[in-house]
């Protein structure tokens, strides 16, 4: 694949760019347009690599890659490849990067995969494996972003980065805003389902698990400028209702001047009815022909629903507006009225079978069917995933639907998901568009490393939470007697997005699938890997631009950068992985790698700053370019996982 000959700007010098079919030529004809004084040989080492996660593809254009390092590199080395083995025509560039310093910034670890694949096909004219590496080193085009290159072991390709292009990059994202070095994903539109509690039952830790982290989730996909519809799929459908409405109607005989207030709290409300319903068989009868009357769509019956889920609505969107969370409301009632047209196609296309009553369907490597019909006729949770599915892959043209719930729930995903691939909503392959993945994350837990609750062994109120949260962040702000020199407000402000990004930040930093516990002295400790500690230091940065008393704006467009020092250098090449690292946090689903690139971006900072003095020094207006383009990424950073950064401490 070719790439405009505007795209290879980025690639090349001006002078030698005129066309890529040209500089193809060119670089086929040279023997080695890398100097050879940068080559050093290196020859059997073994080394680490950066062997993470797979990427989903993206679109191989170098205007669209701006700011992604690995991207132009695998550009970089896809040329060179051609060059090098010009019959093998789908041979993907292998690049990444390097977590050992010595083998450079990156590697392309092509060299092996190739030589046995040309050995498979009779020969070829490679020796070896570190021959493959020397060609591919010796094709690569003239670039200015690499300063040197050396063949390590069995061929791998190092590559060590011009100080010159890395500096020059910063300074053109610095100019051209953060903005421009969001990840390009091959996807226009994506459904996150998360958050999603039950109407009239609590909304747990877990739930607050699953915004948080479906928040992130979503921020990241519309970063990387994927239409995101934000979907809460809430709870409100099943034959709990029925149990509710008949109570309402025993509590409140005149229906219409029930309230909020009326019905008080309504976990305390679902309690009392679930009560009537096990103790009382004529309830229970009652309640059960009253589920009957709401799915039939009798007036009062959807008025008493209606209500009852308002009230809920009201408790869920509190929290919701403390975490600044968007979501909009799709719940499970509003599939209702597609679900018999998609089981009758299911069934048309053999899948549905008859068993004890109930209509399933049998799914090999599952000793349980994926019951869709239930015996008495009703439709159950599996209805209305399979209809949501298929509502959000055939009306709302989403090619990634991703459900971010607790992992008990995986089998149920795992069943649905393999469903819609029989019916051919899906396809089989796992790299394929439109796509479904399960986000499943572990228990929250309390200090004795039990499920969390409060000391009334309740479950913890979310809103207490937060406020306690962000209380002790202002208690901690009193204490360093910032109310002297700051506004009641700023306290406040300050407080809140400490302590709503304290427990942001405590969730989001762990594998999402191990259980984590939560400690309040720990998340709000100003040392280690903490939200505290973190807006601490973008605080610290801003201080430093601040007494520094230079207009930063002005410096971006006049001042140079350069990335002489050792510790320059390390922080600027930390800069310059954040959008790879989005990308990779993105396609994996896995926040913690961006909270580990973040805490690491910090300890970089750190220390440049003990080694590197910024202000009064001959390089002030450089470092404080690179202080300003820390601080720059950190905030988008906090921005993806949610958390208000802060300007001073
Ligand atoms: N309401 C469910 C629960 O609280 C979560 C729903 C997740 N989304 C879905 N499409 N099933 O466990």
């Amino acid at each position: 694949m070719l790439c405009s000959s505007s795209s290879l700007a980025l690639l090349l010098p001006p002078a030698s760019s005129p066309s890529l079919l040209s500089f193809r030529r060119l670089s086929r004809l040279r023997s080695s347009p890398l100097s050879a004084a940068g080559l050093s040989r290196v020859t059997s080492r073994t080394l680490a690599f950066s062997a993470r996660t797979e990427s989903i593809s993206t679109m191989a254009n170098d205007e669209e890659n701006v700011g992604n390092v690995k991207k132009l590199l695998a550009r970089v080395f896809e040329l060179s490849l051609q060059a090098t083995v010009p019959d093998e025509t789908d041979v993907e560039p292998i690049v990444t990067a390097s977590t050992v310093g010595r083998f450079g910034d990156y590697q392309c670890n092509n060299a092996m995969g190739l030589f046995s694949k040309l050995k498979g096909k009779g020969g070829g004219q490679f020796r070896g494996p570190p021959a493959v590496g020397q060609a591919i080193m010796k094709n690569l085009p003239q670039t200015e972003m690499i300063e040197s290159c050396s063949v390590a072991g069995p061929g791998f390709v190092n590559v060590v980065l011009s100080n010159k292009w890395m500096a020059k990059s910063i300074l053109k994202m610095l100019l051209d805003g953060i903005d421009t070095w969001a990840p390009k994903l091959s996807i226009k539109r994506a459904v996150v389902d998360f958050s999603s509690p039950n109407i009239a039952k609590e909304m747990h830790v877990g739930h607050l698990r699953s915004t948080i982290i479906g928040d992130t989730i979503a921020r990241m996909l519309e970063f990387s400028h994927v239409d995101v519809l934000r979907r809460n799929h809430v709870g409100d459908w099943g034959t709990q209702f029925g149990m509710l409405i008949e109570h309402l109607f025993e509590k409140f005989p005149n229906i219409e001047a029930v309230n909020e207030t009326a019905i008080g709290d309504l976990q305390a409300f679902y309690k009392a009815s679930k009560q009537r319903f096990d103790d009382d068989s004529e309830f229970k009868e009652r309640a059960q022909k009253a589920v009957v009357r709401l799915q039939g769509g009798e007036k009062r019956y959807r008025d008493a629903w209606a209500q009852i889920c308002a009230i809920s609505r009201r408790e869920f969107d509190s929290v919701y507006k403390r975490l600044k969370v968007e979501l909009e409301e799709k719940g499970e009632s509003f599939y209702n009225p597609f679900i018999p047209s998609v089981i009758e196609g299911l069934t048309n296309q053999g899948l549905v079978e008859e068993s004890e009553g109930a209509r399933v369907i049998f799914l090999e490597g599952f000793n349980i069917p994926l019951i869709v019909v239930k015996s008495d006729g009703g439709y159950n949770y599996a209805s209305t995933d399979l209809t949501a599915l298929w509502y959000r892959l055939n009306e709302e043209k989403a090619e990634w639907i991703i459900y971010v719930t607790d992992v008990g729930q995986q089998q149920h995903f795992e069943m649905v998901f393999k469903a819609a691939k029989i019916a051919g909503w899906l396809p089989t392959e796992a790299n394929k568009f439109p796509r479904t993945s399960h986000v499943g994350f572990g228990l929250v837990l309390g200090e004795d490393g039990k499920r969390f609750r409060t000391r009334s062994t309740e479950v913890v109120r979310l809103v207490d939470l937060l406020d306690e949260a962000k209380s002790r962040s202002k208690a901690v702000l009193e204490e360093r007697e910032k109310d002297k020199d700051w506004t009641e407000e700023e306290i406040d402000q300050t407080a809140e997005a400490v302590g709503y990004g304290a427990v942001k930040y405590a969730d989001l930093k762990n594998n999402r699938l191990t259980n984590y516990t939560f400690n309040f002295d720990q998340m709000l400790s100003d040392k280690g890997n903490t939200a505290v500690y973190l807006l601490y230091a973008h605080a610290r940065i801003c201080s430093i631009i601040r007494k520094s008393g230079k207009d930063v704006e002005e410096l971006k467009q006049t001042g140079v950068l350069s990335l002489e020092h050792q510790d320059e250098r390390v922080l600027g090449l930390h800069l310059l992985r954040f959008s790879e690292i989005v990308e990779e946090a993105c396609t994996n689903l896995l926040p913690n790698i961006l909270c580990e690139y973040l805490y690491n971006l910090s300890e970089n900072f750190s220390k440049f700053y003990s080694n590197c003095q910024v202000i009064g020094s001959a390089e002030e207006t450089s470092r404080l370019l690179l202080c300003e383009a820390t601080a720059m990424v950190m905030r988008k950073c906090f921005f993806l996982l949610g958390i208000t950064p802060v300007y001073k401490i």
